[in-house]
């Protein structure tokens, strides 16, 4: 299979390869939510007061990089309260109507969860004021002079938005928000706890060092760490006997191109580019993005969150600089100073 730069395989946006095993994988309750202790602890204890007073839980927004597990919370939040979600998302409710004939068919404490909350026009957002402060709709009857709003009372719901970009939200939209969560990158531990849980389901047979190489591979998100299961999985069948060991794992995944940190060969290239050809910076975004082809935004959005997590790069103000374990990653001298 071939990937465009959109969809390289270490993205942690949905792609049509995870087709097959997310719903399958997708925990269903707290217990089987791993990691993200803090947001789940705040999240009980609301979800508990609300319960006991028999009211709908207060409107949550949950942000943070694509494949962290926003969706999944979403619908453990409503399994947990034991109410119905309904879910959609921004570009996809396009008239204001759309988003009242949505918020009209809910019932008492229902959940609706629109993904991607910052793509939402304008129009539409306006609607949802009322409806989040007041549990109420306006709109108007007729047109021109004779015109007339009327308010309609809406059920006591709650709504959960998802968001990459919490920056992109209005500051309206966002204080109408109870609770707001930010998902974190998972650590190494808590990725080979959900390989391990995920090949339960799957069937497939793994060991303690065979969850932690793929694991520390995949950059801190879930999704990526199903994906690579799956494909280890293909590998181990096809090759071996459909157990996966850390040999295993590594094979399959450096066939993809994937390094021992999950960096891909754009990755590789980024830091390649600044070590040799700008002396490991300080380097400017748009002098980095002409040096290898690629677009400023997408460098700063998608590449650089986890190379900063990593350690491997750091912002500054004089541009961007590699930082000494990318030196020792790619095995380099880093430069006297
Ligand atoms: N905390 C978690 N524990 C176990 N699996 C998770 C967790 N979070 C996410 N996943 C897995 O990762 C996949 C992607 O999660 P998703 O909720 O769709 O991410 P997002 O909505 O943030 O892009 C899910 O199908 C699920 O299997
Ligand atoms: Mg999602």
């Amino acid at each position: 299979m071939i990937f465009d730069d959109n969809e390289r395989i270490v993205t942690g946006d949905y792609i049509e390869d995870d087709i097959d095993i997310e719903s399958g994988l997708r925990p269903r309750q707290f217990s089987d939510y791993i990691g993200q202790s803090k947001v789940k602890e705040n999240l009980e204890i609301y979800i508990k007061a609300a319960s006991e007073r028999k009211e709908a839980l207060d409107h949550v927004l949950l942000y943070g990089p694509p494949g962290l597990g926003k969706t999944t919370l979403a619908g453990v939040i409503a399994n947990e309260m034991g109410v119905n979600i309904r879910i959609t998302s921004g570009p996809a409710i396009e008239k204001a109507g759309d988003l009242a004939a949505i918020l009209t068919n809910l019932s008492q404490h229902d959940i609706l969860f629109i993904d991607e909350i910052h793509r939402m026009s304008k129009t539409v957002e306006e609607i949802l004021y009322p409806a989040m402060e007041d549990y109420a709709l306006d709109i108007i009857i007729g047109k021109g002079p004779s015109a007339k709003s009327i308010r309609l009372d809406l059920p006591k719901f709650t709504l959960i938005g998802a968001t990459t970009k919490a920056g992109n939200l209005s500051a309206p939209l966002r204080d109408r928000f109870g609770v707001i969560e930010r998902l974190e990158l998972y650590d190494t531990d808590d990725l080979v706890t959900i390989i391990k849980r995920s090949a339960n389901i799957l069937n497939v047979g793994i060991d303690d060092e065979g969850a932690r190489e793929i694991a520390s591979r995949s950059r801190g998100t879930p999704r990526i760490a199903n994906r690579f299961l799956k494909r280890v999985r293909d590998f181990a069948e096809v090759r071996f006997d459909g157990n996966i060991t850390a040999e295993i794992a590594k094979l399959a995944l450096s066939s993809m191109e994937v390094d021992s940190k999950g960096l891909d060969m754009i990755d590789s290239k980024l830091i390649l580019t600044m070590i040799k050809a700008f002396g490991g910076g300080p380097v400017g975004l748009d002098t980095i993005a002409a040096a290898i082809g690629e677009d400023s935004n997408t460098i700063e959005d998608v590449y650089e969150p986890y190379l900063m997590q990593l350690g491997f790069i750091s912002r500054t103000s004089r541009g961007r600089i590699v930082m000494p374990p990318a030196y020792e990653h790619f095995n380099i001298e880093p430069p006297k100073k």
